[in-house]
């Protein structure tokens, strides 16, 4: 007889239930080895569309498909376990109606089998969100500094430097959690007001560059490894792996010219 351990996904009533308790672990994941060795201490695995810069080498995530998306969701998904998957719904996928963003969504989720999409906006999106929720699809929303609209603020700004601006932050989150998403991920926004967003609304808000009272973090794997050549300024480096892997391709590429690198006798005796 064999004996199957199964383990339980984490759910969206899960991650929302945690408001005000456990701080929530999040990190992005865009492949398959990455997902596998996220899964075993991430809550939520994001499949952002930063893919596009980080993995793909794009200035900018607006040339992100939704191809793209469902391609890396879906190996996200069959090496993982245990985290709730969260795949972002790239720049037009989703804007221009909430009848586009059913259709489009719908088909991440069947196609991927992940448990929840992401986009970005807040009071604008307000009623996109009201319509995916009521029809069964989960969505983490994505407010503050929000890269698909870089371009309108001139850049990756740090939002909420001027006061004047919070009122209108604190209505897009507020917004997006009475419409019914489930969390929000808060993006470069000072911390002041991303403590005072946490305080208001009653989803778990998961921070970026924005606070560490939010009710969960999330971090760009590459950038938290040391991987990416420019990473924002708030990043916290966890390890130096660019040098590290400097290191070892360097000793290999030795090992090759110097005929040094070890035979099959030697490697599978
Ligand atoms: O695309 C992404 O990785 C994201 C996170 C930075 C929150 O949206």
């Amino acid at each position: 007889m064999s004996v199957h351990k199964t383990v339980r996904r984490i759910t969206v009533p899960q991650i929302a239930a945690r408001k005000g308790a456990v701080p929530i672990v999040a990190l992005t994941a865009y492949h398959a080895p990455a997902a596998a060795l996220v899964d075993a201490h991430a809550d939520v695995i994001l499949v952002g569309d930063s893919l596009g810069m980080v993995l793909y080498g794009f200035d900018s995530t607006l040339g992100v498909t939704l191809e793209m998306m469902i391609a890396h969701g879906a190996a996200v998904v069959r090496s993982s376990s245990r985290a709730l998957v969260v795949v972002d719904m790239p720049f037009g996928s989703y804007e221009e109606s909430p009848e586009q963003a059913f259709r489009n969504a719908a088909r991440v989720m069947r196609e991927t089998g992940c448990g929840a999409v992401k986009l970005e906006g807040g009071t604008r999106m307000a009623p996109t969100i009201r319509f995916l929720t009521e029809r069964g699809i989960p969505v983490m929303a994505h407010t503050g500094l929000t890269p698909q609209s870089s371009a309108t603020f001139g850049g990756f700004k740090t939002q909420g430097r001027d006061s004047d601006s919070w009122p209108a932050h604190e209505a897009d989150a507020q917004a997006v959690a009475e419409a019914g998403a489930f969390s929000v991920v808060l993006e470069g926004m000072v911390e002041p007001l991303a403590a005072r967003i946490t305080g208001q609304i009653a989803i778990p808000t998961i921070g970026i560059g924005a606070s560490a009272l939010c009710d969960g973090q999330i971090l760009v794997l590459e950038d938290m490894l040391g991987m990416t050549p420019r990473a924002p300024r708030f990043v916290r480096r966890y390890d130096d792996l660019a040098a590290r892997i400097d290191d070892a391709v360097g000793t290999y590429a030795e090992e090759v010219r110097a005929r040094t690198f070890p035979g099959p006798e030697n490697v599978y005796s």
